[in-house]
């Protein structure tokens, strides 16, 4: 009897000590679903959040706190009602720990009320409108918000000789907090905006409205469009002969996204942009990290997409280390909020009342350097909260 107790306290110990127990000692996989649209029009946010979520990983380890992290990535085609069954299949089949991605607001909307019910987070990456962190209390949003970075702007056109904007936005939950907030601070500034246009989301054709932008000649055309569109605003802004008809581009940084702006060409130049990321952002942790990406990418730049995902993949992270590797639900929401930290775009912390991204927002204009077109900052707005919040 004692004899045996003893051999099997023995093929214990051995069984800890070799790699039996190991496996023993790290417990279940910490599995985080990813949501992204790989394909269609919204693919290069997936793209860009992918990668960035990988090279968080091959920098930081695919353990944390004793948990081996799987990452289980899925393309939603941008379509909600698919961004719906996934998340689904992720939280019942799966019974993965977090949920993450949304590359477009109606798909984070569609998976809150999923996350509420499974009591699971939910890490919004790159959806900006700004009601989507109070459509669930298990939502924390590691990208940024329209309203937080369309006020910079509608601050700085008044003081640089703009006093007549129309704006141009898609038509739905960003564009729609893109037009409010612009408008509302530029006319309290004393501007003048005689017209708001609103372009579908699907299949955009921006010439008949940029026409009637034309036929209104105002000092500047206020856009926003998502991530993925702004190449075709600025070909047919050329096209139609807008800045040669003394009108000004002025945008939200999605316009002049880091992931197109290669390709846009000199039309680009000199249009000033408001946002929370730029490529060029002259900071050490910046330049690590862009030249990492490029490296793992084939020399793909990345754009604020990218840097909503791998501060994402960070928030996670923390949160599974700071509950010791057992944080689940609630516990791993509560040690997400208030978390602060230097991100490639600046310091960032997670406001710990509304799960949203406090950030610096600057102004940039696009210029030429070294044969290629960059983002370069020129003005900083320090630790903007979402004014969308505070109403
Ligand atoms: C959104 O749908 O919330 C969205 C998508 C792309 C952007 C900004 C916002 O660039």
């Amino acid at each position: 009897m004692h004899k045996r107790t003893l051999l099997r306290a023995t093929a214990c110990a051995a069984l800890l000590a070799g790699g039996g127990g190991l496996a023993f000692a790290q417990g279940a996989p910490f599995k985080i679903g990813l949501i992204l649209p790989m394909t269609g029009q919204q693919a290069t946010t997936g793209r860009q959040v992918e990668a960035a979520a990988r090279l968080w990983i091959a920098q930081n380890g695919d353990t944390v706190a004793g948990r081996k992290v799987e990452l289980i990535v899925k393309d939603d085609t941008s379509l909600p009602d698919m961004t719906r069954r996934l998340a689904q299949e992720l939280l019942v089949n799966d019974k993965v720990d977090v949920l993450a991605g949304m590359g477009i607001t109606p798909s984070a909307l569609a998976v809150a009320p999923l996350a509420t019910q499974a009591r699971t987070p939910l890490v919004v990456m790159a959806a900006a409108t700004s009601s989507i962190t109070q459509a669930s209390p298990f939502i924390v949003r590691s990208s940024f918000t329209l309203p937080q970075v369309s006020v910079a702007l509608a601050d700085w056109a008044p003081k640089n000789g703009i006093k007549t904007v129309v704006s141009l936005v898609s038509d739905y939950g960003p564009g729609i907090d893109a037009e409010k907030y612009f408008k509302e601070r530029f006319v309290l500034n004393g501007g003048k905006l005689p017209e708001s246009l609103r372009v579908p989301l699907r299949n955009p054709d921006f010439a008949p409205f940029l026409q009637k932008v034309r036929d209104l000649k105002p000092d500047a055309l206020f856009v926003f469009v998502p991530s993925g569109a702004g190449a075709a605003v600025m070909k047919q802004f050329a096209e139609r002969g807008m800045d040669k008809a003394g009108i000004r581009l002025i945008a939200t940084g999605d316009v002049t996204d880091d992931d197109q702006l290669g390709e846009m060409g000199d039309v680009a130049l000199g249009v000033v942009t408001s946002h929370h990321y730029s490529a060029a952002h002259p900071s050490a942790a910046n330049r690590k990290f862009v030249e990492a990406f490029q490296k793992a990418n084939n020399g793909l730049r990345p754009n604020f997409m990218a840097v909503g995902g791998y501060d994402g993949m960070r928030l996670i992270y923390e949160a599974v280390k700071k509950t010791g590797g057992k944080g689940k639900g609630e516990a791993l929401v509560n040690a997400m909020k208030g978390q602060m930290f230097e991100s490639p775009r600046g310091p960032v912390l997670i406001d710990a009342q509304t799960r949203d991204v406090v950030q610096n927002v600057y102004l940039r204009k696009v210029e030429k350097k070294d044969g290629q077109l960059w983002n370069v900052e020129f003005d900083v707005i320090k630790d903007v909260k979402d004014p969308g919040k505070s109403k």
